[in-house]
């Protein structure tokens, strides 16, 4: 029973446009009518949700935020200390440069830090910094990197109505607002395709800024792809820009450019970097960085303390564990066990992405349905699951077990509504929603 819970989410829908401030948080994009929109307390890898249900959270911990678990003692003891000496005051906190210190210890290749509170505004100021560096406006891009406006005008000179990022892990976005003056500045390439970029610095020789990407978000680079993308950033003479906003942290202390050799000239972290507190960093070398300088770049709300005491907090913990290590552990354990259960009861479910970052889809013609029938049937165990999981320090194989036992009761009954040919009739309220969409 949601009951609480769903008579607020018809009032943020009238109060709040979009009903939620993050489109991966509506209640739409898992199971329309029956997700719970609120929650009253979270911890380790358990909530409790605005009704006193007590549900396990299987699905995405805090989109990705909390990969030491929700209400971590140690970042929450270290917030709390910086709360009660006060987190906001004239004079700056000196944090902020210790935390500098310990992302350069982390990251040699770079000189300089500066600081944002969320992921999409770090890659905004990655973005004006390389531009103000560069003399030049072009950016060749890949991936997801937020809601603002350089990003968003890619959409303002494509010919489909998909727009260009469509295939960039949100479909359907809509420039409406974004200056057509944008138009024809940012530039797509895909993933693994070494030869779209080099078109791209070709056709623009001499006016490309930056190469904006993710290491990696579900797919290994390809051999050389990585020294490629290097490559072609000096041979054009713009900077390299990584986004380690979702990678960062999970697959390697650092990111995931450590892990595969890459040196950028930037690197942004966001979500994890906080463990649920906003703190955005851009890592990068001096001969970029001081461009900051040059434009104006400059917020209150970013000297505030607690993100950077948050930071240190959550980096002195991850260099001490082995969080990469347990994340792949548990990840297999539970696509193992998920793959297991699901066969024995005639069904096949498709895994991909990296173990800290699961993608789960039933393979069948009604994905979608199947997956929001399981997610509705789930929630009556407890159990919180989605069509991705993001595998936390908290997660232990107890929590694997629980996730099993339930999906083996439930499995069978999504096996008889393909049978009988009538998932949709079980869940009335709709299926899950997959991108962006009007609410009301
Ligand atoms: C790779 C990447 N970049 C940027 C962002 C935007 O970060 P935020 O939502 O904190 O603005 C996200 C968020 O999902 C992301 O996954």
């Amino acid at each position: 029973m949601i009951l609480k819970s769903k008579s607020l989410y018809e009032k943020a829908k009238e109060l709040i446009p979009g009903g939620t401030q993050l489109l991966s948080k509506r209640p739409e994009m898992f199971a329309p009518e029956h997700w719970p929109a609120y929650y009253q307390n979270a911890k380790g890898c358990e909530i409790i949700d605005q009704d006193g249900n007590e549900l396990l959270d299987m699905s995405m911990m805090g989109v990705g935020t909390c990969l030491l678990g929700y209400g971590d003692p140690d970042v929450s003891s270290a917030v709390i200390n910086r709360i009660e000496s006060g987190s906001m005051c004239s004079l700056n906190n000196p944090e902020e440069v210790q935390l500098a210190e310990k992302l350069l210890s982390i990251h040699p290749w770079a000189e300089q830090v500066r600081y944002a509170r969320t992921g999409g505004e770090a890659m905004s100021m990655a973005v004006r910094i390389a531009r103000a560096s560069a003399g030049r406006e072009i950016i060749a891009f890949c991936g997801y990197h937020g809601w603002h406006d350089w990003y968003l005008s890619a959409n303002l000179s494509s010919s489909s109505p998909a727009g260009h990022l469509s295939g960039h892990l949100l479909p359907g976005l809509d420039p409406l607002g974004v200056p057509h003056g944008l138009s024809g500045t940012v530039i797509p390439f895909r993933y693994n395709q070494a030869d779209e970029l080099e078109s791209i610095l070709k056709k623009y020789s001499g006016k490309v800024a930056a190469v904006v990407m993710e290491p990696t978000r579900h797919d290994e680079p390809m051999p050389d792809f990585l020294k490629q993308v290097r490559e072609l950033c000096d041979l054009a003479d713009a900077a390299l820009i990584v986004d380690e906003i979702t990678a960062g942290w999970r697959l390697h202390y650092g990111g995931a450019h450590l892990k595969y050799g890459l040196e950028p000239d930037m690197a942004v972290f966001g979500k994890a970097l906080g463990n649920g507190h906003p703190i955005a960093a851009i890592v990068g070398k001096r001969k970029v960085m001081e461009a900051a300088q040059s434009t104006f770049i400059s917020s209150t709300y970013w000297t505030e303390g607690v993100g950077p005491v948050a930071a240190l907090a959550t980096l002195n913990k991850l260099e001490s564990i082995d969080v990469p290590s347990h994340l792949k552990t548990i990840s297999r354990k539970f696509r193992g066990g998920l793959q297991e259960v699901s066969i024995s009861h005639g069904l096949n479910i498709r895994f991909s992405g990296h173990p800290a970052i699961t993608v789960i889809e039933f393979e069948h013609p009604q994905a979608a349905a199947l997956q929001t029938l399981f997610t509705i049937q789930m929630l009556q165990h407890g159990i919180l699951t989605g069509s991705g999981f993001y595998v936390s320090w908290a997660h232990r194989e107890e929590h694997i077990n629980r996730f099993l036992e339930a999906a083996d009761k439930i499995l069978p009954q999504l096996g008889d509504a393909i049978e009988s040919g009538n998932i949709m009739e079980r869940i009335p309220e709709g299926e899950k929603h997959s991108g962006f969409s009007r609410l009301t």
